[in-house]
């Protein structure tokens, strides 16, 4: 593995975390916090963020047999922003200084969080004890109490994305279009398509930014809320995720099933979404039937299945993970205020996980020419670090 030209001593240069086993004697109980709600922002038809509430979106029943390939050619795919934090950031500043405005003190609030990430990377490490195929690659960073986790999405997989071949983007396309048919910006849409004119836009985002805490790591997460189920009352209570998978017609499609649901559970399970609709789909994108879904009860409906998966091992797992993190990035003085390591965690299926610290052409494609210090803004760096 490549290790890093600076002054560290050979322990922070790199390290292995073996793949957690298999246990056949899981712990039995790992504890996790309720996530609480911090607060909510939208990205508008431009992605650009707004504290607002404008994306916001409601459940509604979508049509018998919708097609989901509706649209489809008018499609304009949006590239992702390569899994930077910067809104996230943006929403903690904000954060602080509501806290400061009202007495509190919005500093030592951020100095208590120990990690702050986007959903879908605590998504990531959560499911692999059970991911058998896919790899990933966060760069990570300790700064004054805190670990920022980004994922890190080569060029090259960039360019996958954007190029993917129709085989996978209409399947993708599918799952929006589902979303769309669910969805409405009224709880009572006056539309017969169940008010979707068939135009998707994946630059519309609710967002919620929650706090929570997996043993005694505080987590701040953000993540996307596909709709809420009646009214918004400002509580997670009635949100609901939604999802698309192929009709099952037989043993195998049942356990693939069940499997996909471990990504379903925990997606939803850390913003504390209590409920998931999932539309069934032919091959060719025509909605067969709905089933919904609680998320709580998701680990009891799989479990000693075919397909089936123990959440409390990957919690477990979560802790061992975040425990090997930070006792790397805590043992690392750096030399300036300004020389916070980048690092760069690696996971690999069957495995497990290494970390090591970037060389400075390293940190210099992750910082890709923007005011960055490592990969967190510098406004962002200037606010927290004076
Ligand atoms: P499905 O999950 O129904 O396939 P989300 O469910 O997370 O809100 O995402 C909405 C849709 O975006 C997904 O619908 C899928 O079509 C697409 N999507 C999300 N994450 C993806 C990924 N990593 N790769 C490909 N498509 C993805
Ligand atoms: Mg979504
Ligand atoms: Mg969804």
């Amino acid at each position: 593995m490549a290790s890093a030209g600076k002054t560290q001593s050979p322990r922070t240069m790199s390290e292995e975390l073996a793949y957690p086993p298999k246990t056949t004697n899981p712990p039995t109980s790992v504890s996790f916090q309720k996530p609480s709600l911090l607060l909510t922002f939208s990205y508008n038809e431009s992605h650009e963020l707004e504290f607002t509430n404008s994306s916001l979106r409601y459940y509604v029943q979508p049509p018998k047999n919708a097609d989901l390939n509706y649209g489809y050619d008018r499609w304009k795919q949006r590239a992702d922003d390569k899994g930077r934090i910067d809104s996230l950031l943006r929403a903690i500043s904000k954060n602080r200084s509501n806290l400061d405005a009202s007495g509190k003190d919005g500093r030592s609030w951020l100095q208590n969080i120990d990690i702050v990430s986007w959903r879908g990377v605590i998504t990531k490490i959560l499911t692999s004890p059970y991911e058998k195929w896919n790899s990933f690659e966060l760069n990570v960073m300790f700064h004054d109490g805190t670990m920022y986790f980004e994922e890190f999405i080569s060029n090259q997989r960039q360019l996958e994305y954007i190029n993917m071949p129709p085989r996978q983007r209409r399947p993708m396309y599918y799952g929006f279009a589902f979303e769309s048919y669910c969805t409405s910006t009224s709880p009572k849409p006056s539309h017969a398509k169940g008010g979707w004119g068939g135009d998707v836009d994946n630059h519309i985002q609710w967002c919620n930014v929650v706090e929570t805490k997996l043993g005694d790591t505080k987590i701040l997460i953000g993540g996307e809320v596909d709709c809420v189920r009646g009214k918004y009352t400002g509580t997670t209570d009635n949100f609901v995720e939604l999802k698309t998978s192929l009709t099952i017609h037989g043993p195998w499609d049942e356990s693939r099933f069940e499997k996909k649901l471990l990504k379903f559970y925990f997606q939803s399970f850390l913003l504390g979404v209590p409920e998931i609709v999932v539309g069934f789909r032919t091959r060719k994108g025509r909605l067969s039937t709905l089933q919904t879904f609680k998320t709580a009860d998701l680990p009891g409906l799989v479990r000693d299945k075919p397909g089936g998966w123990n959440p409390l091992i990957c919690l477990h797992w979560g802790t061992c993970f975040i425990d090997f993190l930070k006792s790397i990035v805590t043992s690392h003085s750096p030399s300036a205020t300004n020389d916070i390591p980048v690092w760069r965690v690696s996971f690999t299926p069957q495995k497990g996980v290494s970390i090591s610290l970037l060389s400075q052409e390293g940190v210099e494609e992750v910082v890709n020419g923007e005011d960055r210090v490592g990969f967190l803004p510098k406004w962002y760096f200037d606010e927290i670090t004076t």
